[in-house]
């Protein structure tokens, strides 16, 4: 009998993707409510045939050194990828899976959530009654801005972009957008989103939702002088990766009175250590990465990422790899 491929899996993962994998590989699980430790994931990639990763494990030309040349998958289980050296996984011919489309929905859901727990004042609110502040109703108490009728601005119109924008409608809102990538009428449309330069949304948008990808153009991409140019009424949502903003240009924007309010559910660093000051602000609110945390979604990123990573093992073309170019050069 065929030895079975050897897999790492670097948390444990809903049912839906474990057990296939269970039944397919012999896999070691790593069992850890924390990512593994640098040194242990290194030695537990060793020899392997593919590594399952979470975006909280570092993808490099270290780890794939350690893994070896039997190495024939990385599947990352996540949208996102900037925790992987694609360009050194291509250059070793080693493709990358990742799991697009099936948390759209669920991330642009929370999306929403925090733009609307932002401008309502939710999380403060509930704090206020928690401490027994609440005396009577108050003309001026916990007031905001209106989102019905207001200007979104969506930095990125891909998927969740869109999907966000598709939420707006409801809201009789005015869209924006902003995309590296002009969009065809067929697609913004319907969206009812307008094509406009980054600082021209920015200054004129009531809410701005970032969606992009973590890349070396998009790293600061919202950045002090970036900030200077929104609205002081504004409310800045970052559900897409920490470092796309400055986070000591938002702490002092937050702090001087430059936007109104931040919701973000990523954070750079992330976690976020509880005394950094950002945390201070009453109007920022932060939640930890759980933008595509509903149960049906990540067990839907649990099988698409496992049949990523039995296709690699098999060497077969992955359903959904990041770098397709790897199939060219065979
Ligand atoms: C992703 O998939 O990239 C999200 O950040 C986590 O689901």
């Amino acid at each position: 009998m065929q030895d079975r491929p050897r897999v790492f899996v670097a948390r444990i993962l809903p049912d839906e993707g474990i057990r296939p994998i269970l039944e397919a590989t012999d896999a070691t699980v790593w069992d850890g409510d924390l990512p593994p430790p640098r040194d242990e994931l290194l030695r537990a990639v060793e020899g392997c045939d593919g590594v399952m990763t979470l975006l909280t494990d570092r993808v490099d030309a270290e780890l794939l050194d350690c893994a070896g040349p039997g190495l024939k998958v990385v599947s990352n289980y996540a949208v996102g990828f900037d925790n992987v050296d694609v360009a050194e996984c291509t250059r070793r011919g080693i493709p990358v899976g990742n799991t697009p489309g099936v948390l759209t929905e669920t991330t642009a859901d929370l999306a929403w959530t925090l733009l609307m727990a932002a401008a309502r004042r939710i999380v403060e609110g509930a704090d206020y009654v928690r401490a027994g502040k609440w005396k009577t109703w108050g003309p001026l108490l916990l007031l905001g801005p209106d989102v019905h009728g207001a200007t979104l601005g969506i930095v990125g119109f891909g998927r969740i972009g869109q999907a966000v924008a598709r939420r707006a409608q409801g809201f009789a809102m005015t869209v924006l957008y902003h995309d590296p990538n002009r969009l065809p009428d067929e697609v913004t449309q319907p969206l009812g989103a307008t094509y406009v330069e980054l600082d021209e949304l920015l200054a004129r948008s009531d809410f701005v939702s970032l969606h992009v990808n973590l890349t070396d153009d998009t790293r600061h991409l919202i950045n002090a002088q970036r900030l200077a140019l929104m609205k002081p009424t504004a409310v800045l949502v970052n559900t897409a990766r920490g470092p796309v903003v400055d986070t000591r240009a938002l702490d002092a924007a937050l702090r001087d009175g430059v936007i109104w309010a931040a919701a973000l559910d990523v954070t750079d660093p992330e976690p976020i250590p509880a005394d950094d000051p950002l945390l201070g602000h009453e109007r920022c609110l932060v939640v930890p990465h759980i933008a595509s945390a509903s149960n049906a979604t990540r067990a839907k990123m649990a099988e698409m990422a496992a049949l990523n990573l039995l296709a690699g093992v098999r060497g077969e073309r992955l359903p959904t790899s990041v770098n397709p170019e790897v199939y060219e050069a065979r």
